[in-house]
This record gives structure tokens, sequence and C-alpha cells, in this order.
């Protein structure tokens, strides 16, 4: 079972931490791309957090699921009004199943990357093509990874520097992990928060899709489908579940 660094004191203040997340900007484009491809069908969500995309898409008349191994977060998720209509199971969403079949199963805000070994992550998208009903779609949004920053010898990348807030990353590209380090300032004190993740480019994505049975559909820079291109920061890619793809494993190869 992976590591959770998401505890209760993270989960009471994961918006006040990231405002900029919550932003009608950021969540509507998001919450409207997902909402077309649930269609009439339900949504599963891997990582569902305090809710910030399952409620708005719940609001949108979607059935939502939603799959996390925090506790504390999922409390926070409980508390907020529409919490009722969004269903919560407490686990690994890379292995975690629940019953239903699903139009979209999706993975927002970089969470892939939590899983910190390729076996998890190939795992993780076994589990959506088995949630899937064929012709579903699973869902990724995440940052490509920033090396192309990192001159030879230097190691990490500083991604956000304001005066309340410095957060930075340590690449380690033998074992493709990274250390994430944040730092929050305020009335003099230090709030700290650090995470280990396996960064991953968009083509091992594609592979793992493939291993599980789901092809490329759509890949994007963002949620309002701005052109994918060399230099994208980050990317929302659709994986389809192919017509032929078996519940839970991948497609055989024709034998000629
Ligand atoms: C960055 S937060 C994103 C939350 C929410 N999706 C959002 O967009 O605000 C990542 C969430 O994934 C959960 N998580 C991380 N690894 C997980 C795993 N292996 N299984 C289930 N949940 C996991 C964390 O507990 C946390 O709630």
């Amino acid at each position: 079972m992976p590591q959770n660094t998401f505890d209760t004191r993270l989960a009471e203040t994961y918006e006040s931490k990231w405002p900029e997340l919550f932003e009608p900007a950021v969540v509507e484009p998001a919450v409207e791309f997902l909402a077309a491809l649930a269609g009439a069908g339900a949504a599963l969500e891997f990582g569902v957090g305090t809710g910030r995309i399952a409620l708005p898409l719940s609001r949108r008349g979607v059935r939502v699921h939603g799959i996390d191994l925090s506790t504390a977060m999922i409390e926070q998720l409980r508390a907020k009004p529409g919490a009722e209509r969004v269903g919560v199971s407490a686990g690994d969403f890379a292995t975690t199943k629940v019953s239903g079949t699903f139009n979209l199963a999706y993975l927002v805000r970089n969470t892939i990357t939590n899983l910190t070994t390729q076996d998890e992550q190939v795992e993780c998208f076994r589990n959506a093509a088995a949630h899937l009903a064929p012709g579903g779609c699973f869902v990724i949004e995440a940052y490509v990874p920033e090396l192309r920053r990192l001159p030879p010898g230097q190691t990490v990348h500083p991604f956000t520097v304001t005066p309340a807030h410095l957060g930075f990353e340590e690449y380690d590209v033998a074992t493709q992990l990274a250390v994430t380090h944040h730092y929050w300032l305020a009335d003099g004190q230090a709030e700290t928060y650090s995470a280990t993740h396996r960064y991953v480019w968009p083509a091992e994505l594609d592979l793992m899709a493939r291993l599980a049975g789901m092809t490329l559909r759509e890949r994007w820079a963002g949620w309002r489908r701005e052109p994918f291109t060399g230099d994208s920061g980050g990317h929302v890619s659709v994986w389809e579940k192919t017509h032929r793809a078996r519940r839970g494993g991948p497609v055989t190869r024709r034998a000629w």
C-alpha cells in the first residue's frame, strides 16, 4: 500500500494552501471536459481528495464515485454541501475495486505521480480499465517533467517562488523520482511539506494504457483543449478502453 502524506494538517488546509486550484477559471473547464466524457454514465475519480472536482461534477448531474487513501481528505469532503451525492471508498486507487461500471475514470492534478513505482502506475491503468465500460475513457492531468530546465549536475528545480510560498523539487534521474518540498511562510512561522513522486512522460503513460487495453484518443495542453506541443508544461490525456479489451487484462496479439 502506498504511503499517504495527506494527513489531517494538510487536509484541513488544502484549500488555503493551494487557493488557485479552486478558482472557477481552473475548476470549470475541467468539469466541463469531464462531464462531456461521462455523458449519461457514471464517473470514478481516483484520489478524490476534498472533492474539488467531484462536487461540481456531481452538481452537473454526473453520478460520481471517488477513491482516496486519506481518511483526513475524505472527512473534509464529507463535510461539504452536496457530499451526500458522491460515493466514496477509502483505499489505494491502484487496486481498490468499487461496484458498478463507469463511462469515465479520471485522475487530476499530477496525482498519478503519487504512485512511486512503475508497477503501481501500471496497476492504476489496469484498475481504471477494469471499471470502464467498453469505449469508456480514462483521463489524466499531469505535468510534463521539467528535466530540460536542469543543466548537467543540477538536481533542483524551483516551481513556486513567492514571499509566502517556496516550492521546489529534487530530481533523481537514475530512479525517476522527485521529492517535492513546500515551505509556506506566515506570521514569521514556516510550515513544511515534502513528498516523493514518480514523474512520468506522456509516452510512458501511453504504453501503460496499452498494457491495460486502452489507446490514446486525445492529448491537450489543458482542459480548454489547448494544443499540446513540445513546450507544454502539462497535459490532459484521454485514453479509450478498446472494445476488444478483456476486463482487467491486456489485449492479446493475434498469432499470424
Ligand atoms: C493532489 S491531491 C488531489 C485531490 C483532488 N483530486 C483535487 O484535485 O483537489 C491527491 C489526492 O490523492 C490521494 N492519493 C494519493 N495517492 C493515493 C493512492 N495511491 N490511492 C488513493 N488515493 C491517493 C491523496 O490522499 C489526495 O487526496
